[in-house]
């Protein structure tokens, strides 16, 4: 028998609690949620035709029956590279970008094709486009007259006649001579939105379905850089698309699991963007800068104290990207970017996962600059992994006696431990700084393993440590589960909560938890205890409670972890009760199961229950959440 009280704790949920962590990993963005489908459009990868082949093509010799791209660098623009296409036989040459893993086409839509070209000699007059299936069949094609003067762009449309997982742009080129190419662009019509070079739809509609508080962006890791060289660097992000400079991705390295040689950010999805669509999901923007420490499991090379102004300044200058007016020169980017009215940015974050006293000597200066210009902006810091162990007090220790606002931490873990942890929060200091749980899920077999599943027993687990988050929610004012995004034949990291091809996505069980929570967050706590204690796993049950003040509805969270069904009574008190419960119940018949393209078995399945007024009883069915509301 559970006791529930509604009479106040004081305690309210934060509106941006429950959020979205975003990061290009696992072909988060380049090939997946940004929806261009050519790889190294504008040919700037460290190997300039990296994507692209030639298959009748002669790169080196004057073979006058074929032709050539070449590559020309002009190192003074942010878009140092464009292709320079020798054609000596208009019939015997052909330019195909093999898109990320492939191109995904659907039947029936349509798809803007673009590029942008000169005539340098001779006259090639036509570039026939052709989107090819895995047998090479054309399946739509466009046929472009090239009459313009100086580099110009030039647009079709094509709508495939067939649906292709992973198809092709076959470009040919009709007479001879030479011309420049930069910019070849594919793109589907329908978007998120339908905004032009926007966001694939399918993706962008899961993450709405959560109801996100924030979006944390643009990571990660790939905040840091594995050099500082090599961190994101957000103004280089923003404005002309054709104008940003591509970067590689620190998971496009040696460090990662399955590292990806052909992984760089084009930055199509930008901070303009990564606003915009926090803006678009309702969700507080959240984005993370470099505290001038590269990766710290990588080189952790460190920026000199001496030189870290610019580090600074780029923070300075983003919160005037987003909130200056357009008489200000950050401001009147983002205007010039189609956005006049301010983003409303609340919070920044210095760091991603940094640690020590390195990090500590950093923090300071930042938080001394953002303080005094803004003074009422949150700073998001960090507090490093919590394998870092000693560091990681340590970061907490000297963050509180610089009342820090709010402290990131960072947990990969076993089920098991995200069981145990959904006490963690129940002791920590109330008047110190508050927790941003950032990044955390379980993981079946070791940090990021490529062997781990998003399997129900880890989903179920993080339900369960939840609980204990939304309990402790005046001290936990910000969670969200990492990754967000993988591309089934793409990534580099496991678990992870969506997963997608070219054509389609699924959602995993963890996305079911967070949903369940976000969606059911309420806006106060109100105490769920047995015998007057907290339900925190004894008996492998754990429960939390919420009101929310608005709907007038009691919210009440149950997860038995037990492999036994339980039967629950749940007094009430100090409530007003209405008769109608909905119960939603979140489980499956094994631990391992989970879900995939073509069964998303393990998904919530509600029912209405009519219940008398101030008590119910239910049974809560073994291995299970169970979300109870009622009116
Ligand atoms: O979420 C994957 C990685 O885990 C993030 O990039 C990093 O912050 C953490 O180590």
């Amino acid at each position: 028998t559970l006791e529930l009280d509604g009479s106040s704790t004081n305690i309210k949920i934060q509106p941006a609690m429950y959020g979205v962590f975003f990061e290009d990993i696992n072909q988060g963005a380049d090939g997946g949620l940004y929806a261009e489908l050519v790889k190294n459009r504008s040919f700037e990868f460290y190997n300039p035709l990296m994507g692209w082949t030639q298959p009748k093509g002669d790169l080196h010799s004057e073979n006058k029956n074929s032709g050539y791209a070449n590559i020309v660098t002009d190192k003074n623009k942010s878009n140092h590279n464009y292709a320079r296409v020798t054609i000596n036989n208009d019939k015997n040459y052909e330019l195909i970008n093999e898109g990320f893993k492939g191109m995904g086409l659907h039947k029936g839509s349509k798809y803007n094709f673009s590029f942008l070209s000169e005539k340098a000699s001779g006259n090639i007059h036509h570039i026939k486009a052709d989107l090819i299936d895995e047998q090479g069949n054309v399946v739509g094609s466009a046929n472009i007259a090239l009459n313009k003067n100086g580099f110009q762009k030039y647009d079709a449309v094509i709508t495939p006649s067939k649906t292709v997982e992973k198809g092709k742009l076959k470009l040919t080129f009709e007479g001879n001579g030479v011309l420049n190419l930069d910019m070849v662009s594919l793109f589907p019509q329908e978007t998120w939105n339908n905004r032009p070079n926007g966001l694939r739809k399918d993706l962008v509609q899961k993450l709405y379905d959560l109801k996100p508080g924030f979006v944390r962006f643009p990571g990660g890791c790939i905040v840091e850089g594995r050099t500082l060289a090599e961190r994101y660097q957000w103004k280089k992000t923003v404005g002309n698309i054709a104008d940003r400079e591509i970067l590689i991705n620190r998971w496009n390295t040696e460090f990662a699991h399955r590292p990806a040689p052909d992984y760089f950010q084009s930055f199509g999805l930008g901070f303009f963007e990564y606003f915009q669509l926090s803006e678009d999901l309702g969700a507080e923007p959240l984005p993370i800068l470099s505290c001038g420490i590269a990766c710290q499991f990588n080189t952790g090379e460190l920026v000199p104290i001496g030189d870290i102004d610019t580090y600074v300044q780029d923070a300075l200058d983003l919160i005037e990207f987003a909130n200056g007016d357009q008489s200000t020169a950050w401001g009147k980017v983002r205007a010039d970017m189609g956005h006049p009215k301010p983003f409303n940015l609340k919070y920044i974050g210095v760091g991603n996962e940094q640690w020590g006293p390195d990090y500590i000597e950093r923090y300071k200066i930042f938080e001394k600059a953002i303080k005094s210009k803004y003074p009422n902006m949150i700073i998001i810091s960090g507090s490093g992994p919590f394998e870092a162990g000693e560091y990681f007090d340590y970061g907490w220790d000297e963050l509180k006696k610089l009342n820090a606002e709010i402290i990131d931490e960072h947990y990969y873990k076993t089920p098991q431990w995200f069981q145990e942890n959904a006490k963690r929060y129940d002791n920590y200091d109330r008047k110190g700084p508050k927790v941003f749980a950032g990044e955390y899920a379980a993981q079946t077999v070791a940090i990021a393993s490529p062997d781990n599943k998003n399997s129900w027993e880890t989903a179920l687990s993080e339900a369960a440590f939840m609980t204990g988050l939304e309990r402790n929610a005046d001290v936990v004012y910000m969670t969200s589960y990492a990754p967000l995004l993988a591309h089934a034949e793409g990534w580099q990291w496991t678990p992870d909560l969506i997963w997608f091809n070219n054509l389609s996505s699924y959602v995993t069980p963890n996305y079911y938890v967070q949903k369940l929570f976000s969606n059911n967050k309420g806006t106060d706590v109100i105490k769920i205890s047995e015998n007057g204690k907290a339900v925190t796993g004894d008996e492998k049950l754990y429960a939390s409670a919420v009101v929310d003040k608005n709907s007038k509805e009691t919210i009440i969270k149950i997860v038995n972890t037990d492999s036994k069904s339980k039967e629950i009574n749940i007094n009430s008190k100090n409530l007003k009760w209405g008769k109608n419960l909905t119960k939603t119940t979140l489980s499956s018949s094994s631990l391992s199961d989970e879900n995939n393209f073509s069964l998303e078995n393990i998904k919530p399945k509600s029912e209405n229950i009519s219940v008398k007024s101030g008590s119910l009883s239910t049974t809560i069915p073994a291995n299970s959440l169970v979300v109870l509301k009622i009116k």
